[in-house]
């Protein structure tokens, strides 16, 4: 325990928020030890950065968390290939697996296997390889494909025991079937039936890329399905690669948990990816809609505004409702992100206030919040106060900002200066509803 300990503390140093960190591991402690999560780990990963990985998986071991890590070797293999003489040949992306190709296919996955069990063993994790009898499989096509396999049933018990005995499994990309003949089984497959059979909480892919990039070549940092798929699925920039990988994790999530989610990282990037809310890497959720609501049932109002008195660190008065003008409310499903429009000056939606939790914030519910709002009200103003941090962010909506007093007021879709001058009065002399006549608030 002392040991464990220490290691939370040096772990908590590194990422700043203790109190971040805590919950988290206190999330992932919650369910099951065997369905913490699934880690694809590419073969690239393996080869280049076996240190990093080492070290990140022996440091959820240390904290009690076994991953199952299931790896791939395609890079090896294609470099062991070429040094054999034998050329890589692929059908619809799976690699034709002769007899040749499977002698020289098995002991570059059992090296590349033993390659991590070994550097994790030299961190003092306990960790055993397996390398059957959990891909229960039949030949897919031997006409075409030879020894590649396709899975009819995962066997969770040789992955289960090791988790039980205090060693994390490490699983190679092979199947058998039934009488033991080896098959060679795609990665990306035998990641999605895995995943299906464990049932996970979380899904991890390690990358080299670190994540999923978006139009200018940055890491995408969440993406909620429920609100983002369609859209980036129709655009542009999202090439056929990526439309797949959404298109599989999407398949992926529907079938799981509504809580699972799937995080897109680098070795050197998981522990922070996990432990922290902002994360680093890609965040997949199946996500949760965001409802207009004209008006809030009773126990629901009451969640939100005590969201609001949390968010903002002030009492909101009992009737802080009565004078406003309310429009409606936006408000995602799990009342963790909310928005509050009241018509302003003209009828112009004024959004008088809007909250996120720090955690919904990780998952991209801001953002999903924050898009629902503008396809709501394309004409909008706001404040806020100029010392507020996310102000950054609000220059960059924004089509126009004033600042008066110790307020910026912000506005969207506003034809111009002149119609923005009554709002911008407006919006300073508004009520901040708090209990105590403030200065805080807005
Ligand atoms: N630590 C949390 C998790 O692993 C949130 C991660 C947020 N990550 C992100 N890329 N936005 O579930």
């Amino acid at each position: 325990m002392s040991d464990v300990r220490t290691t939370v503390i040096e772990l908590l140093g590194q990422l700043g928020s203790s109190r971040e960190a805590r919950q988290y591991l206190k999330q992932f402690s919650r369910v099951d030890q065997t369905r913490f999560a699934v880690v694809k780990v590419g073969g690239a990963v393996l080869r280049d950065h076996l240190d990093e990985l080492a070290s990140a998986l022996a440091f959820l071991h240390q904290l009690g968390l076994v991953p199952i890590v299931l790896h791939g070797a395609g890079p090896q293999l294609d470099e062991a290939m070429s040094e054999a003489g034998i050329e890589v040949e692929k059908h619809n992306g799976l690699r034709v697996t002769t007899e040749a190709v499977m002698a020289v296919v098995r002991p570059v996955i059992y090296q590349a296997n033993s390659a991590l069990v070994d550097a994790l063993e030299a961190r003092g994790v306990r960790a055993r390889g397996i390398l059957h009898g959990v891909f229960k499989s039949h030949l897919a096509d031997p006409e075409k494909l030879g020894l590649v396999g396709e899975i009819d049933e995962v066997e969770l018990s040789p992955l289960s025991a090791a988790i039980r005995s205090g060693a994390l499994p490490v699983l190679a990309c092979l199947g058998e079937s039934a009488s033991g003949q080896m098959m060679n089984i795609n990665a990306d497959i035998a990641a999605q039936e895995l995943v299906w059979a464990v049932q996970p909480h979380k899904v991890i892919f390690l990358t080299e890329t670190g994540g999923l990039l978006d139009e200018g070549g940055r890491i995408i940092s969440a993406i909620n399905l429920s609100s983002d798929y369609e859209t980036l699925m129709g655009a542009d920039w999202v090439h056929s690669g990526m439309a797949l990988k959404l298109e599989a994790i999407k398949t992926m999530l529907d079938s799981l948990p509504s809580e699972t989610s799937v995080s897109i990282t680098s070795a050197a990037k998981l522990t922070r990816e996990l432990f922290t809310h902002t994360g680093a890497g890609t965040l997949i959720r199946r996500g949760e809609a965001i409802e207009w609501c004209a008006s809030l049932p009773a126990d629901r109002l009451a969640r939100i505004e005590r969201l609001v008195e949390q968010s903002f660190g002030r009492e909101l008065r009992a009737d802080w409702l009565a004078d406003r003008d309310v429009s409606g409310w936006l408000v995602a499903e799990s009342d963790r992100a909310a928005a509050l429009i009241v018509n302003g000056v003209n009828g112009v939606p004024y959004l008088d206030k809007i909250v996120v939790t720090p955690e919904a914030q990780g998952e991209g519910l801001g953002a999903a919040l924050w898009s629902a709002l503008r396809a709501r009200c394309p004409t909008m103003y706001w404040r806020s106060r100029t010392a507020n941090p996310v102000n950054g962010w609000y220059f960059q909506q924004a089509q126009m900002s004033v600042r008066v007093d110790e307020w910026v007021v912000f506005g969207i879709g506003v034809a111009d200066i002149d119609a923005f001058g009554p709002m911008v009065s407006d919006a300073k002399n508004r009520e901040p509803g708090w209990v105590s006549a403030g200065e805080e608030g807005s």
